[in-house]
C-alpha cells in the first residue's frame, strides 16, 4: 500500500485547497483561512481534517449546503462574552473570527467567550485553541456534530463525536494541546481506514444491537442508516467508565446548542430551510488570558515544569517514551514540512477530481 503513496509540498496543497474554494465562490481572504485550518490539520499528522475533508466541502457547497459567502451577525455582545449567528456560512471562518473576538475581550477583559449558531463543520478544533496560545492565552473550543455516540446502555447515535480542545503557552518548542474527539474514535478516522481497508480496533464502535463491528466500510454504511454508533472515552457500558465520555459529550453539547439556542443531537443530521438542506451545527470559543491572573512567565514556568515532570515519570517496561498532549503533532509538522504530506491513492483521486472539474491547470501532481 505504501507504494501508493505521493508526498505534496505543503505550500503546493495549502494553495491548491485555497484555489478550490476560490473556484467555488469563496472570497479570497476566507478562502485563505479555510485552506489554513486544513494545511494545519495535514501538517499537524491529523489526516483525518485536511485534505482528505476538502472533497466532503467541495461536494457540500456545490449541493448548496453551505453559503460561500460567510455572513455573521452579532446577536448580543458585552464585554466578555458574545453571541453570533454564522447564517450557514463556512464554518472555519465563522469559528476564526469567533475564536478572535474571544482574544479580542481577553486582551481587555481578562476573558472572552464566543458562542456561535448556525455554523458548519470547522475542521479541527485544535486550530482555534492554538489561536489564543499564540497569544500567551489559554485557548478552549468545542463543536457539536452529526449523531454518531450513544448514551451509556444506548445503541442509538445521539451526539456528536463533539470535540473538547484545550491548549496552554509553555516554554518549550510546542505548547501543551490536548485536541480530540470525545468519543473513541472519530467518523474521519473510520474514513481513513475505509479508504485504505485496514480494521478498526476492537470496542470503538457498536452495531444497533450493542454488538462490536470493526469493518469501516459496514461501520460507514450503517452510520448512514444511524445503526452504527462510535463508543465514548471510556467504551461500552459502565466497567471502564464510558459514561465519563458519554457526560464530555454532553457538555460540549450544552456548550455548542444550548447557550445559542442552536441545533442540538439529532437535528444536525441536516434540515431542510426554504428547500435547501442545511447541515448546522455550533461552537464555542474560550480565551482566557494568563496575565489576568498570575502573569504569562510565571504560567509557562509552571506549565513546563508540569510537562516536564509527566514526561519524566516512570516508564511501563518496554515503552520508551512519555508524551505530552501536543507534542506528537509538533514533531509530525516538522517532518512535514520537510517531506511534505502524504496521500494515499483515494485522495490523489478526490484532487484529480476537484482539480479537473475547476480547471486548476496550474498545478502539476505526479498523479494528474
Ligand atoms: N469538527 C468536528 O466535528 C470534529 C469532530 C471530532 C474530532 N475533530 C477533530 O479531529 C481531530 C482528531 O481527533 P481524534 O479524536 O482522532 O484525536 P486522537 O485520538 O488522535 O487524539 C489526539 C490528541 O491526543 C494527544 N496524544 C496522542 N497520543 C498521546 C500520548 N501518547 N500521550 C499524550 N497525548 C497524546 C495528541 O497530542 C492530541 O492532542 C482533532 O483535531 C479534533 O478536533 C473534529
Amino acid at each position: 500500500m505504501s507504494e501508493d503513496i505521493i508526498y505534496i509540498d505543503s505550500n503546493t496543497l495549502e494553495n491548491f485547497m485555497r484555489d478550490v474554494f476560490i473556484g467555488l465562490g469563496v472570497p479570497k481572504e476566507d478562502a485563505s483561512i479555510i485552506a489554513e485550518v486544513l494545511i494545519t490539520s495535514d501538517l499537524r499528522g491529523i489526516d483525518s481534517h485536511g485534505i482528505q475533508r476538502c472533497k466532503m466541502y467541495y461536494d457540500r457547497i456545490k449541493e448548496g449546503i453551505y453559503e460561500v459567502k460567510t455572513k455573521i451577525d452579532v446577536i448580543k455582545d458585552g464585554p466578555t462574552t458574545a453571541l453570533l449567528d454564522g447564517n450557514c456560512g463556512m464554518g472555519h471562518v465563522i469559528a476564526y473570527k469567533a475564536m478572535q473576538m474571544a482574544i479580542e475581550k481577553a486582551k481587555k477583559y481578562g476573558l472572552g467567550a464566543v458562542a456561535v449558531r448556525n455554523s458548519t463543520h470547522f475542521g479541527i478544533a485544535g486550530y482555534y485553541s492554538l489561536m489564543a496560545i499564540k497569544e500567551g492565552m489559554i485557548g478552549m473550543a468545542v463543536t457539536n456534530a452529526r449523531p454518531s455516540i450513544p448514551p451509556t446502555f444506548g445503541c442509538e447515535p445521539m451526539l456528536g463525536t463533539n470535540p473538547l480542545t484545550i491548549g496552554a503557552p509553555t516554554d518549550e518548542e510546542f505548547p501543551f494541546l490536548i485536541d480530540c474527539a470525545t468519543s473513541i474514535i472519530q467518523r474521519g478516522k473510520v474514513e481513513l481506514n475505509a479508504r485504505v481497508d485496514k480494521p478498526l480496533p476492537e470496542n470503538t464502535v457498536i452495531d444497533d444491537e450493542g454488538k462490536i463491528m470493526t469493518d469501516p466500510n459496514k461501520v460507514l454504511e450503517k452510520m448512514l442508516e444511524r445503526k452504527a454508533s462510535l463508543l465514548p472515552l471510556g467504551g461500552k457500558g459502565e466497567d471502564t467508565a464510558g459514561y465519563k465520555g458519554y457526560g464530555y459529550a454532553t457538555v460540549v453539547e450544552l456548550l455548542s446548542a444550548a447557550l445559542q439556542e442552536g441545533i442540538y443531537l439529532r437535528d444536525t443530521l441536516g434540515i431542510v430551510e426554504n428547500g435547501q438542506k442545511r447541515l448546522k451545527v455550533g461552537h464555542f470559543f474560550l480565551a482566557i488570558n494568563t496575565e489576568s491572573f498570575i502573569g504569562l512567565n510565571s504560567f509557562k514556568k509552571t506549565a513546563t515544569n508540569i510537562m516536564r515532570a509527566l514526561r519524566g515519570s516512570r516508564k511501563i517496561p518496554g515503552e520508551s517514551k512519555i508524551y505530552t498532549a501536543g507534542e506528537k503533532e509538533h514533531f509530525v509538522k516538522i517532518e512535514r514540512k520537510e517531506k511534505g504530506i502524504p496521500l494515499n491513492k483515494s485522495l490523489q483521486n478526490d484532487i484529480k477530481i476537484m482539480q479537473d472539474e475547476l480547471g486548476l491547470d496550474e498545478y502539476s501532481f505526479p498523479f494528474s
